[in-house]
C-alpha cells in the first residue's frame, strides 16, 4: 500500500504508532537546525529527501548559525523560523500552517560547562520546551479526535524523534557499556536535563500514543560545531598557536562519532524505528581527551607546519582544573540500532579526524566569524583564571 493511501483510513491509534515508513513527501519540523548536528543533518534530508518540505525552528542562540543553511534560503522547500520552542502559539501555528508529520527535535542548550555556570537556560529549553513541543504534537496529531481508549486517530505515519545523549546514563568505570536498558544517572545540569526531557518524551508515548522514539548519541565531532566544545576548540587554538586546555590528567574517555554517521543514523530511525522504542547510537570508539589533542597537534603540524619558534604543537597543553562533577568514561553499545536497523558507523576515527581539520582549515571565515565578541568574553570567563 502506497504511504499516501494511507492517510484516510481509521485505525486504532495503537496500530498507528507503531508504524513508521520511508519519508517521502514529508513535512519536518526540525528544532535547532542552525546548529552543529542540525546543520548537518538538513544537509544530509537535502541529499537523501529530495521531496520533503523542512522548517528550521531555531532561536538563534550563540550556538545557531543560520548562514550554515544560506544555500537554501531561496529553496521553496526550506523556511527558517527565528523563534523558542517554548513560544506555544508560534509552535501551533507551525504545526497547523505547515501540515507537520514529523519532528525532529534538536534544539537544546548543549554545553556541559555553560551548565555549570547557568543551568537555568538549560532547565527552560531542554525540559520546558521539550514539553512545549510534546504538547504541540499532541494537540496537532491527536487532539480532540482521541477518545479513551485511542480510538478514531486518523492513520498517518506521525513521528517524534526526540535527539537525546549518552550523558544521561552517568559515568562508567574502566569497563562496561550504556545499553538502552542502562538506569539514568545523570550528573551534570546540563545531563539532568536532557533525562527529564528523555522521561517526558517517553510520557508521551505510553500516556497519550504519541509516536515518540528517543536516541542518545555518544560525543559527535566534524563540520560546523562551535569552539566551546573539545574538538573544534582544540584544533581552533592550535591554528592560533595558542594554549590547548586539557581537564585534569586528560584520562577521561568519551566514545567519538562523526556528526554525518549520527544523522545517518537518525534517518534510519525516523524511516524504519518503532514508536516508543529507543536507540543507543556510539562510535565504537573510545579514546582519552589527551590522545585526541596529541592527534589534533600533529595533524595541524602535518598540514601547515610547526610553530613559529619551531617548536610542535604538543608544547601547546596545558592540563587545568578539572570540570567539576566530570564523567571519567561514556561508552555506547550500539548493537540494538545495528541488529533493527542495519546502522553502523561508516567514518573511521583517523578519516573523520582529517575530514574536521580540513573542513576548519578550509571554512577559516566561518570561524572567524562565531569566535566574536561574547565567544572571547566565554573563553576569558571560562579559561582565564582557572589554574591548575
Ligand atoms: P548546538 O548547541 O550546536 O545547537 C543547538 C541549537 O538549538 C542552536 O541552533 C540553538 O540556536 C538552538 N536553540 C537553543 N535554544 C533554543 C530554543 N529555546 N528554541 C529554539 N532553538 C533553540 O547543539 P548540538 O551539538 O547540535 O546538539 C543538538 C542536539 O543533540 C542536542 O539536543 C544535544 O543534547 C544532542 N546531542 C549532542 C551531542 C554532541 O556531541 N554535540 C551528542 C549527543 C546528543
Ligand atoms: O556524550 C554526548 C555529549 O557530548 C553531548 O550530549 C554534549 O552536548 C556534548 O557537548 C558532549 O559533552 P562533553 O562534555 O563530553 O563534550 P566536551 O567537548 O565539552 O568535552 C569532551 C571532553 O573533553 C570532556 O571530558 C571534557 C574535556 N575538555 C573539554 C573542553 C571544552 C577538556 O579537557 N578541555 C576543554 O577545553
Amino acid at each position: 500500500m502506497l504511504h499516501s493511501d494511507l492517510q484516510f483510513i481509521k485505525i486504532r491509534a495503537k496500530d498507528f504508532i507503531s508504524y513508521m515508513g520511508p519519508l517521502f513527501q514529508n513535512k519536518i519540523l526540525v528544532t535547532g537546525g542552525c546548529g552543529f548536528i542540525g546543520t548537518n543533518f538538513i544537509h544530509l534530508a537535502f541529499d537523501r529527501l529530495p521531496e520533503c518540505r523542512i522548517i528550521n525552528l531555531d532561536k538563534l542562540t550563540y550556538a545557531g548559525n543560520p548562514a550554515n543553511l544560506a544555500e537554501y534560503e531561496e529553496n521553496s522547500r526550506y523556511r527558517l523560523v527565528n523563534g523558542d520552542i517554548n513560544d506555544r502559539q508560534l509552535v501551533d501555528r507551525l504545526f497547523v500552517e505547515e501540515k507537520i508529520d514529523t519532528v525532529v527535535h534538536f534544539a537544546a542548550e548543549s554545553h556541559v560547562d555553560r551548565s555549570i555556570t547557568g543551568p537555568g537556560e538549560f532547565i527552560r529549553t531542554n525540559i520546558d520546551g521539550t514539553f512545549s513541543l510534546l504538547e504541540a504534537a499532541r494537540q496537532a496529531w491527536i487532539g480532540q479526535e482521541q477518545n479513551q481508549d485511542g480510538e478514531g486517530v486518523t492513520a498517518k505515519s506521525y513521528r517524534f524523534l526526540h535527539v537525546s545523549t549518552d550523558e544521561v546514563y552517568g559515568s562508567l568505570g574502566a569497563t562496561g557499556y550504556f545499553t538502552e536498558t542502562t538506569s539514568y544517572d545523570p550528573r551534570s545540569p546540563y545531563s539532568a536535563s536532557k533525562a527529564a526531557a528523555d522521561h517526558l518524551a517517553r510520557a508521551y508515548f505510553h500516556t497519550y500514543g504519541l509516536p515518540v522514539m528517543v536516541t542518545n548519541c555518544s560525543n559527535n565531532y566534524g563540520p560546523y560545531q562551535f569552539p566551546e566544545k573539545l574538538i573544534p576548540l582544540i584544533i581552533n587554538n592550535a591554528l592560533q598557536g595558542r594554549e590547548l586546555p586539557v581537564y585534569g590528567d586528560g584520562k577521561n574517555v568519551r566514545d567519538w562519532l562523526f556528526v554525518t554517521d549520527h544523522c545517518q543514523a537518525l534517518l534510519a530511525v525516523l524511516e524504519k524505528g518503532k514508536a516508543g522504542e529507543t536507540y543507543n547510537i556510539g562510535g565504537n570508539n573510545e579514546k582519552q581527551n589527551i590522545t585526541i589533542v596529541k592527534t589534533i597537534c600533529d595533524l595541524v603540524d602535518e598540514k601547515i607546519g610547526q610553530l613559529e619558534n619551531k617548536e610542535p604543537r604538543r608544547s601547546l597543553i596545558r592540563f587545568v582544573k578539572d570540570r567539576p562533577g566530570h564523567d571519567r568514561r561514556y561508552a555506547i553499545d550500539a548493537g540494538k540500532i545495528a541488529r533493527k536497523l542495519g546502522w553502523q558507523p561508516q567514518v573511521s576515527f583517523d578519516d573523520g579526524i582529517r575530514q574536521t581539520i580540513d573542513w576548519y582549515l578550509e571554512n577559516r571565515p566561518w570561524m572567524e566569524a562565531v569566535i566574536d565578541g561574547s565567544y572571547k568574553e566565554y573563553y576569558k570567563k571560562m579559561y582565564g583564571n582557572r589554574g591548575i
